[in-house]
């Protein structure tokens, strides 16, 4: 199992989440955050407001997935998010050791999704 988390611009949220669900993939965490990249957000001042310490607003996507949905999510979340400009966003993938659905007890690949 893997834990896939990508941090993306606010206004590629919807166009990410409808290619997500193209792939049958419709369990997610979406939460605001403020984030800079390796521009430290001084180019990219055009795409988002600024706040403090040059922070811009992101959006962070959190999605745990089997093996098998390792590559469709991250497919989806580049073809969504992807314009070619600065800022676009990037993909963390970490390796996922449990979970657990707390209404049933169930575990792994069985409460995942
Ligand atoms: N190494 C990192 N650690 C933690 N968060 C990061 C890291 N790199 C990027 N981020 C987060 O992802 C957001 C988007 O990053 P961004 O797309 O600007 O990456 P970049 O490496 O600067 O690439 P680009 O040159 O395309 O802008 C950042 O605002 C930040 O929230
Ligand atoms: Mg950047």
């Amino acid at each position: 199992m893997k834990y896939i988390v990508a941090v993306i611009q606010p206004d590629r949220l919807e166009e990410v989440l409808d290619r997500l669900e193209e792939k049958d993939i419709h369990l997610v965490t979406v939460t605001n955050v403020l984030g800079r990249g390796r521009q430290k957000g001084i180019s990219e001042i055009y795409r988002s407001h600024k706040e403090v310490g040059s922070l811009l607003r992101k959006v962070k996507l959190e999605i745990a997935v089997n093996e098998e949905y390792v590559k469709p999510t991250i497919d989806a979340i580049t073809e969504g998010a992807r314009t070619g400009r600065i800022g676009d966003g990037k993909i963390f993938v970490l390796d996922l050791k449990e979970v657990m659905r707390i209404r049933t007890g169930e575990a792994g690949a069985v409460a995942i999704g």
